[in-house]
């Protein structure tokens, strides 16, 4: 059975970025109260052009270069986000076709900030069976478009950004070992995006009334979150025959620094065992496991031959934690020529691309028209 590497990695979070002050100018708020309730600072907020799929691009790109494979030897996407660009079509797909990854199948999958965890490890898992060798993880968001930027219960909490993984097959032992996910939906009210889907239709009334934005009761999911992050790290361990001791670093999903603490209390563990940067991109729901762990990476928290646990909750309700022994890019076979890639030139190859397939597919359209 081949093993599935984490082999690339990326980030990408917007320029334009508001700080709590900006906010204490916008809501009833002050720099002092965020602060001291969820550690957060400041977050970036994605510009009128950009996109889930246009964060989730940058990401994914950073991602392939790092691995050094080509958007065309991928035979996997999973998208994953809380804030996606349409109902359907997947923001996978519009990936896909950005990055030209002609040979890959894509698609979204939907656990709220959870989401990066069960995404990797259905990937893991499609490389493990032997079915694909090389998939494409990411984590989108664009979530200051369904925040209400007058409920300040909300709107301090979050920020937009996108992270992504590449996960490749390999015989040489390493990378993810175990994964646990869990879900409540009998919490499903905790936090959700009421408006828009089939239940509650998109109406004037709807809107009038807010329910395109984000509800959150905060002490539910305050008191859930608590509850179950600590018990979800200890799980993926002993599936993975880990201890504590041997973990180099925990990267828990970045909602609320208090959150992180307690599960720190919770495993007897000081927090510099915990990678945290919250106060800098606020809660980025799917993209905040990627994105810190690329800092975790830059900053060398996390190296080659470390173990690692993801750990991540959200809406759902959903919960889960992942084990995973680092390994980076894996090294070419002295049989195989090092190739050079670079991924970021695909763009312009992917958009022509996407234009003949539009051009072509308008030319069918017309040709069929004829014959009826
Ligand atoms: N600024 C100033 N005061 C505020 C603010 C604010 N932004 N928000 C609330 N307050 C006030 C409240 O009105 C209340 O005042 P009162 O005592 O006079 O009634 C007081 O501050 C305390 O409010 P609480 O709601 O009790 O504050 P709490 O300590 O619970 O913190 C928070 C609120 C930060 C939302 C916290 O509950 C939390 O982090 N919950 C988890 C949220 C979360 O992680 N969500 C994402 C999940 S992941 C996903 O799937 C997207």
């Amino acid at each position: 059975m081949p093993f599935a590497h984490i082999t690339g990695w990326g980030m990408y979070v917007p320029e334009p970025v508001l700080t709590n002050n900006d906010l204490a100018k916008m809501v009833d708020t002050n720099d002092q109260w965020i602060r001291e309730r969820t550690g957060i600072r400041e977050r970036h907020i994605a510009r009128e052009t950009e996109f889930p799929s246009t964060l989730g691009v940058e990401a994914a790109l950073k991602a392939l270069a790092v691995a050094n494979l080509a958007p065309t030897e991928l035979d996997l996407i999973i998208c994953t986000s809380s804030s996606p660009e349409y109902i359907f079509p997947a923001t996978a797909c519009l990936i896909q076709d950005q990055i030209g990854a002609t040979k890959a199948g894509a698609f979204d999958i939907q656990a709220a900030c959870t989401g990066f965890i069960f995404s990797v490890n259905m990937a893991a898992q499609a490389i493990r069976s032997g079915s694909i060798k090389n998939a494409l993880v990411v984590g989108t968001e664009v979530l200051s478009r369904i925040i209400n930027w007058t409920d300040r219960n909300t709107c301090i909490l979050f920020g937009d950004g996108a992270g992504a993984f590449v996960l490749q097959a390999s015989d040489k032992p390493g990378g993810v070992i175990s994964a646990v996910m869990h879900s409540d939906g009998s919490g499903a009210d905790a936090l959700s995006l009421p408006g828009g889907g089939t239940r509650c239709p998109a109406t004037e009334i709807t809107v009038r009334e807010g329910k395109h934005f984000v509800h959150m009761d905060g002490k539910e999911v305050f008191r859930f979150a608590t509850r179950v992050m600590g018990h979800a790290v200890t799980e993926a361990l002993e599936s993975a025959n880990m201890k504590l001791e041997d973990v180099a670093c925990i990267v828990p999903h970045q909602a609320n620094y208090r959150i992180i603490e307690t599960a720190a209390r919770y495993l007897k563990l000081p927090m510099d065992k915990f990678m945290v940067n919250v106060d800098r991109y606020g809660n980025t729901s799917t993209a905040s496991i990627p994105i810190a762990t690329v800092e975790a990476l830059q900053n060398k928290r996390i190296r080659p031959g470390d173990k690692v646990v993801f750990v991540g909750f959200g809406g759902g309700l959903t919960w889960g934690a992942m084990t995973v022994e680092w390994t980076g890019p894996l090294p070419t076979p002295p049989t195989q020529k090092k190739k050079h890639i670079y991924p970021l030139q695909y763009r312009i190859f992917a958009k022509v691309r996407s234009l003949l397939l539009r051009i072509l597919r308008r030319i069918e359209g017309l040709l069929s028209r004829k014959e009826l």
